[in-house]
């Protein structure tokens, strides 16, 4: 879990249409660039333990597909739009500070 705000890359790396696993201390953070907004959810799989930033991002339906099972999984909510997922992943925060993307607790 994610307590603060914490720099990750300058945003102009993260290119458009794509998406990056990235090591936030115990944190494994997915974030991903889609019309210029940028979000940021857990990269583990609710269903098993892999990197969903080893699928593919679904660019028209906001979502990010699993490379295991093909669950999709809401960048906006982290719900599943599908099974075998059942739990939704965690989403977090994102603010651009200095050009750097910075990933925090998401706003209440
Ligand atoms: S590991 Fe992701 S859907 Fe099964």
């Amino acid at each position: 879990m994610l307590t603060e705000f914490t720099p990750t890359i300058p945003e102009s790396e993260l290119l458009e249409g794509t998406m990056q696993g990235l090591e936030l201390g115990d944190e494994r953070v997915l974030i991903a660039k889609i019309d210029g907004e940028i979000y940021a959810i857990n990269n583990i799989c609710s269903h098993f333990h892999t990197y969903l930033s080893n699928g593919d991002l679904i660019i028209d339906r906001l979502e990010v597909q699993c490379p295991l099972h093909d669950s999709c999984f809401s960048l906006k909510t982290g719900e599943p739009a599908d099974i075998p997922a059942e739990d939704p992943v965690e989403v977090y925060g994102v603010k651009i500070d200095g050009g750097v993307i910075c990933v925090g607790p998401r706003a209440a």
